[in-house]
């Protein structure tokens, strides 16, 4: 049984004030009935010691986790950010590989392996991110694209793959409004699952946490929710608001 996860993406947003006003809100609108879901949010790096405060004053457990890491343990890499550096101030996830980091900061299906090895080889939680853009889906392309993404983090990730986890981000779902419908993602996290069975086995895919990403809201969650192979959610825009949040983890039953 996989239980849902509910990731939220802060991206490049929210300065420590408002992040420690996002965690008090969030509490109180969770209240302290039971959750269906585990809670995470990706902060920017500035934020992560903030975050990982005020989450830590709630009723619910809600990790926190980085959005970027870099693969090398030290060294002459300006502005990166080491897995080690990560669990020095106690955190222990990461999304890697992200759209926005392939599209703008040049990160290759190789760069988001080498970071997913490490982070398993050192004990972080990677949430190794994949998906076609609108482009690559009008072409057909979808499937390839996405199983070129799929192999190269399955091959990097090797046996130690425990703390392994998929989010399927369409691109031209991420703050576009335009989610995927409950069958487009279906479908595309079926073909995922079964990419994952042929190479670590179906064990293993049976195991592996599955999210999607694409203007995910509390409107759509709980449709997205009721597929088979979708296991929650990677939301950027509808995690920004405390209430929104919190509807969302409401919808999972
Ligand atoms: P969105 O972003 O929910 O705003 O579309 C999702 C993401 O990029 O992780």
């Amino acid at each position: 049984m996989r239980r849902t996860l509910l990731a939220g993406n802060w991206k490049m947003n929210k300065a420590q004030a408002e992040a420690g006003a996002f965690f008090h809100d969030l509490d109180r609108e969770l209240g302290s009935t039971p959750v269906k879901a585990d809670i995470l949010f990706a902060v920017p790096f500035t934020l992560l010691e903030r975050a990982k405060q005020a989450a830590a004053a709630c009723h619910h457990s809600i990790h926190i986790a980085a959005q970027n890491v870099h693969w090398e343990s030290h060294g002459a890499y300006t502005g990166e950010v080491s897995i080690g550096m990560l669990k020095d101030i106690g955190i222990y996830a990461s999304l890697v590989g992200h759209s926005e980091r392939r599209q703008y900061f040049g990160e290759s299906n190789d760069t988001v392996g080498k970071k997913v090895a490490a982070c398993l080889a050192q004990g972080l939680t990677p949430i190794a991110c994949v998906g076609e853009t609108r482009a690559e889906r009008e072409a057909g392309r979808m499937q390839e694209v996405v199983s070129a993404q799929m192999l190269a983090i399955l091959k990097y990730a090797g046996s130690q793959n425990e703390k392994l986890i998929i989010a399927y981000e369409p691109v031209w779902a991420i703050g576009t409004g335009l989610t995927a419908t409950d069958t487009q993602a279906q479908e595309v996290h079926h073909l995922i699952r079964g990419q994952i069975a042929s190479i670590l086995g179906s064990a293993r895919a049976d195991t592996m946490t599955i999210l999607y990403g694409g203007s995910a809201n509390p409107a759509n969650i709980a449709g997205l929710l009721t597929q088979k192979d979708i296991d929650g959610g990677l939301v950027g825009g509808a995690s920004l608001k405390a209430k929104d949040f919190a509807a969302m983890v409401r919808a999972v039953k």
